[in-house]
């Protein structure tokens, strides 16, 4: 009798079962799915650490380039020299968190680096000049440091704005990698993203007098060594 009735209850079961399942488990389901796909994908547009650099330059027919090679400030002072170089501004970028600040950037933890946001004229600079001068400042054969420098906010970088800079980069690149020979250049090629602007007391910092108020010259052509700390 019971055993008779187990049996003939089974098929409805199933079915039951079924119903349970399209119903309520699977719409489950897929709005999880869908929760955690939208999650990511908004986690990962809406920061703004992560979009685009979109700042115009100061003036038309001017271009921006960003470099991190080390310590901002002797970078700095070095591109302030060149011909062709209307502007320049040191500040954060490449990180994950929006706005930060050199304390916090300095804590590590951030992963920005350390780069000068340079606006130029091309018709009177070249990019290739821009990329000579990167090259020629710093060692891009030690990851996350330069000399005693040592962090992600000090990697060798170069950040590029447009196709034709990316190329150009590459290839310098290349012609740099050949004459290194032995050591293996660890300089990373990627989109300019969002540029935060450092601490005021940081622009032209040696330029202004560095930490012991000694002045140096950001004269156009230039050749005085750098003393990257003031
Ligand atoms: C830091 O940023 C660089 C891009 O600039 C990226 O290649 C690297 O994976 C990042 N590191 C961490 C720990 O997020
Ligand atoms: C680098 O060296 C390789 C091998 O000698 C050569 O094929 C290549 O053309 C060189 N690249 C540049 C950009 O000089």
């Amino acid at each position: 009798m019971k055993l008779k009735h187990t049996t003939k209850s089974n098929p409805s079961s199933k079915l039951w079962c079924i119903y349970i399942y399209t119903i309520l488990i699977l719409p489950t389901i897929l709005f999880v799915l869908y929760c955690r796909h939208h999650h990511t994908m908004s986690n990962h547009n809406s920061n703004p650490a992560s979009q685009p650099d979109l700042d115009q330059p100061d003036a038309p027919g001017l271009k921006l380039a960003q470099f991190g090679a080390g310590c901002f400030w002797g970078v700095e002072l070095a591109f302030q020299r060149v011909e062709g170089v209307v502007k320049t501004e040191v500040g954060y970028s490449q990180g994950h968190i929006p706005d930060p600040t050199y304390k916090l950037v300095c804590t590590g933890t951030t992963n920005h680096s350390e780069v000068v946001r340079i606006h130029y004229d091309p018709n009177l600079c070249p990019y290739t000049n821009l990329l000579f001068l990167f090259w020629s400042r710093h060692d891009p054969t030690t990851l996350n440091r330069q000399g005693g420098d040592v962090g992600t906010q000090y990697r060798s970088g170069i950040y590029y704005y447009d196709g034709d800079q990316e190329k150009l980069a590459r290839e310098s690149m290349e012609i740099k990698q050949n004459e290194t020979k032995n050591h293996k250049i660890v300089t990373e090629i990627l989109p300019a993203k969002k540029f935060y602007r450092a601490e005021e007391y940081h622009q032209q910092y040696l330029e202004k007098g560095g930490g012991r108020g000694c002045k140096q010259s950001a004269n156009k052509g230039c050749n005085d060594p750098i003393r990257c700390y003031g």
